[in-house]
């Protein structure tokens, strides 16, 4: 099965990223074959400053390659080294009905929070549908936002095949529903815009510390029991515990001896034991940038080869030379 994963390249990531979409993701290059790629593209509708755009798409592609992504197994890219999705981008475009467009909610959204709009913001949704029918994609994995955006494509591609023929594959949309969402220290989802965020990759184990124990707890006093249940120190160590170190953990709580300072502690060892293979492989990736660029390169002319090979299809249907 052919799976495509779009990553918008927007900062540091935190631990609800990562539990909710990269763990998934990384999880998916065992069992299907998959497409990764950095939509630098679609960054550039709100980019200003084109410096920080190449780092984040770097530290992206850092940060991929060190929690997991196996370019072995995966074929990963940045998306402006396959050039010829913007061509496919101009032949969607003409099935693309300007109302489908006006009713995007993520164009709305954007709108409505004052950025100001463009074309390249409205047809948004078509280069991501050129993304996904360049490689024949069947299943799509997407956060909620992006489902519309995946529909989108669905309607764009029947249209074109109805005029031309089957060219184009219809992608369907994956929504992990069992992924909770994951708190931030203040109790509420987790979010770089909330300022609530742990981030994968604190510089120091101190740092780490300090902000774990910024976690909103109660006030019960030390030597009484904890409740576990609703407490967002133990919903976040949950999450990389089995079952069997779930209830010893529970255990600790309702035995009374240690208060929260000794579990934000313990979640403090957790999250850094959990990133410690991937900090060292970053650390690694960083320090060869040229080893990065060489994977995303293979990956880039990997998609070219079947990028040119649809684009013949289409350019072939549709009657350009
Ligand atoms: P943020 O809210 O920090 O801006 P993004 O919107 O960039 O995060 O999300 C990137 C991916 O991480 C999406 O697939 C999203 O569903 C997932 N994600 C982000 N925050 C959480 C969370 N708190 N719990 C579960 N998944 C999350
Ligand atoms: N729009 C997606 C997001 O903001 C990123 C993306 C671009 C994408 N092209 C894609 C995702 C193709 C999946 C497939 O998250």
């Amino acid at each position: 099965m052919r799976v495509l994963t779009g990553i918008q390249a927007s900062g540091k990531l935190h631990i609800g990223n990562y539990f909710g979409a990269m763990k998934p993701m990384i999880e998916l290059q065992e069992k299907e074959e998959l497409f990764t790629f950095i939509a630098n593209y679609h960054s550039l509708t709100t980019s200003k400053d084109a410096k920080l755009l190449r780092e984040l798409t770097f530290d992206a592609a850092v940060d991929y390659l060190s929690l997991g992504i196996n370019p072995e197994k995966t074929t990963f890219w940045v998306q402006s080294d396959v050039p010829q999705v913007l061509e496919l981008y101009w032949m969607l475009s003409k099935f693309t009905p300007m109302g489908l467009l006006e009713r995007a909610h993520s164009y709305k959204d954007k709108v409505a929070k004052g950025i100001t709009a463009n074309h390249a913001l409205f047809s948004y949704p078509v280069l991501m549908a050129a993304d996904i029918l360049l490689l024949d994609t069947e299943k799509v994995p997407v956060g909620k936002d992006q489902i519309q955006h995946v529909e989108m494509t669905r309607d764009i591609a029947t249209k074109f095949n109805n005029e031309y023929g089957e060219i184009f594959t219809l992608p369907e949309h994956v929504v992990n529903d069992e992924v909770a969402t994951i708190p931030g220290i203040d109790g509420q989802k987790m979010s770089k815009s909330y300022d609530n965020a742990i981030d994968i990759f604190m510089e120091t184990e101190k740092k780490l510390q300090k902000r774990c124990n910024k976690i909103l707890s109660s006030s019960t006093p030390l030597g009484e029991p904890l409740e576990y249940d609703g407490c967002h120190i133990y919903n976040l160590a949950s999450l990389f515990l089995d079952e069997q170190r779930k209830l010893e953990l529970q255990a600790r709580y309702k035995g009374g001896e240690e208060g929260y300072g000794h579990f934000k502690k313990y979640l403090k060892e957790l999250i850094w034991d959990e990133f410690s293979e991937a900090r060292e492989k970053r650390e690694m990736y960083l320090n060869n940038p040229d080893l990065v660029k060489d994977i995303l390169s293979d990956g880039a002319k990997k998609m070219r080869i079947i990028a040119d090979e649809k684009m013949l299809q289409v350019r072939n249907a549709v009657g350009i030379l």
